[in-house]
């Protein structure tokens, strides 16, 4: 009986790109400690303001950081800093995690399909700033977020994954931006797992399992 040696791969490096709070890296890094992200590690933390609060946790993780600040600059300037950055880190791929900036083509075009975003609506609804308030000012009965990858356009590329919760008759738009948060952390690490896992094809729009049939 022959046993097949363990197939081992290069880490998935991560670039993670924040502007605030950083509650999803957070949630990612400790996904990554507590081994729920089997091949995947974080090569640098960059955010586009010196205030980002996520930044302070960065330190307490121990995680590299790069702050390169956007106000003021042009956007293909700080953009090409941003790339320029990815690389020096050997980047994979691009997580965005509450980064506040539309990404220039140029930045896209260097990292194609290798960029992910989380956005706090089930997309195609709701795209843009203040989606929990949009959903909720809308009336809909189920709310969630989406992981995607991110294309030209505005909360558009094709999804990984979504996860949907109920809105309660009790919810304001802060309670259930707050129970929608909760699904995001879960939402990123296993979205992650599955581009890290490689086992995937993108057909037209669509995020594909490799399994999974073509239609006739
Ligand atoms: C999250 O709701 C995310 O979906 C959106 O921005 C928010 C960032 O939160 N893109 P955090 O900085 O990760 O806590």
């Amino acid at each position: 009986m022959s046993t097949a040696s363990p197939v081992s791969r290069k880490p998935l490096r991560l670039g993670v790109l924040i502007s605030g709070r950083g509650s999803n890296m957070i949630a990612i890094a400790n996904s990554i400690r507590e081994g729920r992200l089997p091949g995947v590690e974080i090569a640098v933390v960059i955010s586009n303001t010196g205030s980002a609060c996520g930044l302070a946790v960065c330190q307490e993780l121990g995680l590299p950081t790069a702050v390169l600040v956007s106000k003021g600059r042009p956007r293909a300037e700080h953009d090409a800093d941003v790339v320029a950055c990815l690389r020096r880190h050997n980047v994979d791929l691009v997580v965005l995690a509450g980064y506040m900036r539309l990404l220039s083509p140029e930045f896209i075009a260097a990292y194609p399909n290798r960029i992910v975003n989380i956005h706090p609506s089930l997309l195609p609804s709701f795209p843009g700033l203040e989606a929990q308030q949009q959903a909720f000012d809308y009336g809909v009965k189920i709310a969630g977020c989406t992981v995607h990858f991110v294309d030209e356009h505005l909360d558009h590329g094709p999804i990984i994954l979504q996860r949907a919760i109920p809105v309660q008759e009790t919810d304001d738009a802060h309670s259930l931006a707050t129970r929608i948060l909760t699904e995001e952390h879960i939402a990123y690490t296993e979205a992650l797992a599955r581009v890290a896992s490689g086992d995937y094809e993108i057909r037209g729009r669509r995020y594909v399992r490799r399994d999974t049939p073509a239609a006739p």
